[in-house]
This record gives C-alpha cells, sequence and structure tokens, in this order.
C-alpha cells in the first residue's frame, strides 16, 4: 500500500463532507455567512482529496508522533481565529498575549519548577530548538554544541545553521546519551552546550539527566534540554502508576533552557512548541529595534524575545483552554499520558510473550517490536513484510533504521550481515490505544509471522 492511497474509511469521509458547509458559516464574526456556492464546492472537493490521509484520530494508526488536537482546543483556536490575533506585538492580541505568558508560566512550573523565567510558544519543536541553540551560541561564543547520537536531527542542522561546531555524543545500549563519552568530549573541551533529550525520538528514551548536569556543572556548560516528545510525561514522574523514570525529570530543573512541544503530547493542533530558559537576562540577546512595533506599551511584547514575527495568538488561546479544562497534573493532561504510558507497557508485554523482541524497553510510550530472527537482514526484511502486511489491514506502523552494531550491544544473538537493521515502531500517543492493545499485538504477531 502506497501512501498515496485512499486511506480513511467511507464514513470518515463523508463525515468530512458533512462537516465542510456546516464550518464555511461559522468563519466570520460578521453574522452566519451565506453559504458561497464556489466555496462549497471547493471545500467538498477538499474533503474528499482528505481521504488519502492516514486515521490518525483512530487506533488504527499506530505509526509516527500523530494526533488530532483535542475537540476543546480544536474549538479554541477556531474561535480565536474569528478575531486572528498575531501575537508578535501586544496590539496584535492583548489577549492572546496575556494568554502566551499563562501558559508558558505554567509549563516553566511544571519543566524548572520556577516562576522567574523567559520563555514563548514557537511554531514548532524544530524553531524552539533553534531558538535555544541561538542564546547558547550567544552567551557561549566561539564553543562547540554536543548532542547524543539519537537526539533529533535538527541539533546538528540548526548548529550548521547558526556556525556553531556539532558533535554528536555516542549512545549507550538503551539509546540514552553515554557518560563515559560525554565525559570524554567535555575533557577534550571547547565545549559550551550539551543538549541532553528526555525523550528521544527513536524510542522515548531518557538521558541521564542527573549526571548529565553533574558533568555539565563540572565543566562550566550550559545544559539544555530537548523534551519536545517527553516533557508533559513530568505528569507521571510521581512514582505511582503507570509511571516513568523520575530522576531525569525531576533535573530538568537544572537546565539553562528546555523546549516542549505542545502540538505533540500537550493535545494541541501543529503549530506550538515552546521555548523556556532559566535565567530571564538571556531576553538580552533578542534585542532589536524595529520602528513601526512596539508602540502602545513599555510592557514587553512577545516579539521583542522571540525570533519569529507573527505568531498565531490562536494557538496560544488553544493551549489555554486546554490547561484550563486538563490542567497539568495527573488527573487532568496526566490522565491522557498515562493512558498512552499504559498502552506502551501491555503491548510491550504482549508482543514479548508472542515470542517477539523489543529494541529497548520502552520508556514512555513508544514500543519498536521485532522477530527473534537470526540474522540483521532476516529482521529488517521481516519487518518490511509486517509493515505492508499492517497497513494492507488498516493498521499503519512506522519503522525505525537502527545501526546493526548498536542493535547487537542488547541482543548480541543477532548475525551482523547488514549496517543496519529496519524494525517496526509505534507511538502509542492516542487513550484510545490502551484499549486496542491486544487486537494490536495480535495484528504485530500475525503480520511478523
Ligand atoms: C525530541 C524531539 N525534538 C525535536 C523535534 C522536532 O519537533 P517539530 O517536529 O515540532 O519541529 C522532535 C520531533 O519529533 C522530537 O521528537
Amino acid at each position: 500500500m502506497e501512501p498515496t492511497d485512499a486511506l480513511l474509511p467511507p464514513a470518515d469521509v463523508a463525515r468530512l463532507r458533512e462537516r465542510a458547509p456546516v464550518l464555511a458559516q461559522l468563519g466570520s464574526l460578521a453574522g452566519e455567512a451565506d453559504a458561497d456556492p464556489a466555496a462549497l464546492a471547493v471545500l467538498d472537493e477538499l474533503a474528499v482529496r482528505l481521504a488519502d490521509t492516514y486515521p490518525y484520530h483512530d487506533w488504527h494508526y499506530a505509526g509516527q508522533m500523530l494526533k488530532p488536537p483535542h475537540p476543546v482546543a480544536w474549538a479554541a483556536y477556531a474561535l480565536a481565529m474569528l478575531l486572528n490575533p498575531n501575537n508578535h506585538a501586544l496590539d496584535g492580541g492583548p489577549a492572546t498575549a496575556r494568554m502566551e505568558r499563562e501558559v508558558v508560566a505554567q509549563l516553566a512550573r511544571l519543566l524548572l519548577g520556577r516562576e522567574q523565567h523567559l520563555g514563548h510558544l514557537t511554531s514548532s519543536g524544530t524553531i524552539a530548538n533553534l531558538e535555544a541553540l541561538f542564546v547558547a551560541r550567544e552567551e557561549r561564543p566561539g564553543t562547540r554544541v554536543l548532542s547524543g547520537a539519537a537526539a533529533h536531527y535538527t541539533h546538528a542542522r540548526m548548529c550548521g545553521v547558526l556556525g556553531v561546531e556539532h558533535t554528536a555524543v555516542a549512545q549507550d545500549a538503551a539509546g540514552r546519551m553515554d557518560l563515559d563519552a560525554l565525559a570524554v568530549e567535555l575533557r577534550r573541551g571547547g565545549v559550551g552546550t550539551v543538549v541532553a533529550t528526555v525523550g528521544t525520538t527513536s524510542l522515548g528514551a531518557l538521558d541521564p539527566l542527573g549526571a548529565i548536569a553533574d558533568l555539565c556543572a563540572e565543566h562550566d556548560v550550559r545544559l539544555h534540554v530537548d523534551t519536545a516528545y517527553g516533557g508533559f510525561f513530568t505528569l507521571l514522574a510521581d512514582g505511582a502508576a503507570p509511571g516513568v523514570e523520575a530522576a531525569p525529570f525531576a533535573a530538568i530543573a537544572r537546565a539553562d533552557s528546555v523546549v516542549i512541544d505542545p502540538h505533540k503530547h500537550g493535545l494541541q493542533p501543529y503549530g506550538c512548541g515552546c521555548v523556556l530558559f532559566a535565567d530571564p537576562a538571556v531576553g538580552r540577546h533578542y534585542v532589536h529595534d524595529s520602528p513601526y512595533t512596539y508602540f502602545t506599551s513599555d510592557e514587553l511584547h512577545l516579539g521583542e524575545i522571540s525570533l519569529e514575527c507573527s505568531r498565531p495568538g490562536a494557538a496560544a488561546a488553544a493551549l489555554w483552554a486546554t490547561l484550563r479544562r486538563f490542567p497539568l497534573d495527573r488527573a487532568g493532561l496526566g490522565a491522557t499520558l498515562a493512558a498512552a504510558r499504559g498502552a506502551a507497557l501491555d503491548l510491550g508485554a504482549r508482543v514479548r510473550a508472542q515470542g517477539h523482541v523489543l529494541v529497548a524497553e520502552p520508556q514512555l510510550d513508544i514500543v519498536c517490536p521485532f522477530p527473534r530472527l537470526s540474522s540483521a537482514s532476516a529482521v529488517s526484511a521481516a519487518c518490511e513484510t509486517a509493515f505492508d502486511r499492517l497497513a494492507t489491514q488498516g493498521i499503519h506502523a512506522a519503522k525505525l533504521r537502527v545501526e546493526t552494531a548498536w542493535l547487537r550491544r542488547s541482543h548480541p544473538w543477532l548475525q551482523d550481515d547488514a549496517p543496519t537493521v529496519t524494525t517496526l515502531r509505534h507511538c502509542l500517543m492516542k487513550p484510545e490505544h490502551a484499549l486496542h492493545t491486544a487486537e494490536l499485538a495480535g495484528a504485530i504477531d500475525a503480520a511478523l509471522a
């Protein structure tokens, strides 16, 4: 099955076609708009074309980090969009700028455990990380940035954009930053910033952040923590079940900067990342003159502390409404994280009970299974076939490619007859996944047979 084949069930397409004319009449504050027949025809065509989309809203999609926003976020975004505020200068959206400050403060309390901070929403985790690395470059000019071999590719890439030297630090057998390798790089010198990841993209692995923070302090190096994916799992780092390893999450408070993506596990539509700085004084690196903005108030305008100019106030409104409905605690937003975590633990146990293997013990909600076959090439072939078989049943997985030499550190029986191994990868982000682990495990088992 190709991604260009129609993937949405006909009932979902029918629902999209029903919603289009309803939405068309709600898109203006000027009163109920008369349906423009030409626009309605285009929207119907759009609904039909959207059939060529994976069912991200359904448990059958258990692949990449994709899910629809919560209805409260969607409705709040749409409501604010009727005014289309811009969170650059304060007069672009006074109400939504205040909401942005409030939600950023909540995220700073959650991750950095402090009131004092500087931060703002961004269009993505990539841009949020770019901002953190920009500030790191300004704070430590002429130094190197280190990030783990399993860190998101954006760190090396954005260092290139910023003209900063970047070095990858080897990973341990569980996909975390290797502390010995980090210590070697720090002793080599010239390092200004270490990027640690709490929740890697491939496995959801948690770098040993406490020990990394100790090494950073010893070598007087900045610590940036990328929690774009993992940050909201802090809500489960309280010792209760289902939980996550508490120590790496507690150590986030020692970071100089942190990134979290509300558009991943914060129930938001795309276009909502966030960067936080522990020291508000780093705002000086953003100082710029703009003769045509910032004239309505002496209060700090969000554009004065952001590399982006125009940004959707609607994104702040959506996150604000979502966190009012689902506060940042275990009973609020934590409930969706707990369902995802529970699903991963359950699916991992079921897949193992079937005799298959996991690339690593799931630390968050990502499960990467493969069959217990003797060689790297046999595993890859079986997983490629399984991926296609699952898709023909309407179940959508993702794939992960890892180096065979690395995988053999935790699975030494695997024959090294190819440089890389492809496995299945499942991000179980939706609460619905927790209700369907038995079906998913059964389908994986049959597909790997
Ligand atoms: C750990 C991590 N950092 C950064 C990113 C990039 O975020 P975005 O896709 O929002 O640009 C991702 C995306 O998956 C991620 O998992």
